[in-house]
């Protein structure tokens, strides 16, 4: 996939107030300072589309990208939304506002109808976190089809990575029968772009 174009379109508090469902759309979820922004900057090679902080809860509303690609070089445009969404688990947060992004999000991932598949991000220095795992068991009941993404890929060695994954797959498979498809990602050294624009362009095939 060739991306020809992408632009911020806008910031929406609630899934009510996001841009028209009218062509696919992708989200990406995670921990608070996880990398979700700094990927979407390196998949739509912008440095700065999405806004990166090193201080986490960055990211509050529901931000809507309009990304235009095609298959080849020379070929169809075709359109489709990228969203970045804010990230659970920092320290900081109160309980209320916690309160009111599981409820943000729980009713984003159940009500959008042309949300096509859900990248969930884990860091991968990390052994299985506990609210990673919770995140991930509750996609279950929402029924929402999902990939597992790992982050920050540079800051560990491959070895341990590897290990990390195996580790949260095996948690996943005490209750699950069927295994998320993984991807292990790098926005500093551009790792894992091709796997991720490849599954978005299968899934606008169909
Ligand atoms: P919130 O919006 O606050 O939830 O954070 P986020 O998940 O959008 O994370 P963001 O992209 O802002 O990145 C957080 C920090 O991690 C920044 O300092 C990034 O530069 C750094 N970072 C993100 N991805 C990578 C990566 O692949 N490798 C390395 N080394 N650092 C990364
Ligand atoms: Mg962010």
């Amino acid at each position: 996939m060739v991306i020809k174009n992408a632009s911020y379109l806008i910031s929406s508090p609630t899934w009510q107030k996001c841009p028209a469902p009218d062509r696919p759309e992708y989200a990406f979820i995670g921990r608070s300072n996880v990398g979700k922004s700094s990927l979407i900057n390196m998949l739509c090679q912008r440095q700065s589309l999405a806004k990166t902080s090193a201080t986490p809860g960055k990211t509050q509303m529901i931000n809507h990208f309009a990304i235009e690609s095609s298959q080849k070089e020379k070929g169809p445009k075709f359109n489709w939304y990228l969203v970045d969404l804010p990230g659970y688990g920092y320290a900081k947060v109160a309980q209320k506002s916690r309160k009111a992004w599981s409820k943000m999000i729980e009713e984003y991932i159940s009500g959008r109808q042309n949300l096509m598949h859900l990248f969930v991000l884990i860091d991968a220095r990390h052994k299985p976190q506990a609210i990673d795992l919770e995140f991930v068991m509750a996609l279950g009941h929402w029924q929402i089809p999902f990939t597992l993404v790992y982050t920050k890929s540079d800051k560990e060695k491959p070895g341990v990575v590897k290990r990390n994954v195996e580790l949260f797959l095996e948690e996943l498979k005490t209750s699950w029968q069927f295994l998320p498809q993984v991807i292990v990602t790098s926005a500093t050294k551009k790792a894992g772009r091709d796997e991720v624009l490849e599954l978005i362009d299968s899934l606008n095939d169909q």
